[in-house]
């Protein structure tokens, strides 16, 4: 999968509202929280188990705890959002360092 391109673009637009750095690996927290207040906030409790406004959407802490970061970041890059639940999804373009910065967030969320 090529590295430049989009998603160089992406991260430079995301590293501008976000304070945290890029450690090489490592996705940012405060960038994935944008992620999800950007494009999933609208169906699902983005900090909390839920209620979501999409009621059959979980909560991102349900999401957290109940699928282990590997398993939701091989998720996130084949696409299983697209056209998941009973709801209409949009079709979303995470790049590997977007679905880095979710993985980080939820790491959060998943913590006590
Ligand atoms: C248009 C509404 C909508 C949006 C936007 C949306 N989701 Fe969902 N999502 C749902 C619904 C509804 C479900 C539950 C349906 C199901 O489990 O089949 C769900 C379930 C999920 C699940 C659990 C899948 C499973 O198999 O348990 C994950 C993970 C998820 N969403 C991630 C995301 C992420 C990350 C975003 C933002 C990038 C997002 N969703 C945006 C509606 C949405």
């Amino acid at each position: 999968m090529p590295k430049f391109g989009f998603t160089t673009i992406t991260v430079l637009a995301i590293t501008i509202g976000a304070t945290t750095s890029y450690a090489s690996g490592g996705g940012s927290e405060a960038a994935g929280a944008q992620i999800a207040e950007n494009l999933c906030s609208r169906c699902h409790d983005i900090a909390d188990v839920g209620p979501s406004p999409v009621a059959d959407a979980p909560g991102f802490r349900n999401i957290a705890r109940q699928w282990p970061p590997d398993h939701l970041r091989e998720a996130f890059a084949e696409g299983i959002m697209v056209g998941h639940g009973p709801v209409e999804m949009p079709s979303f373009e995470l790049g590997p360092d977007q679905i880095d910065d979710l993985i980080a967030y939820l790491n959060r969320l998943a913590k006590p």
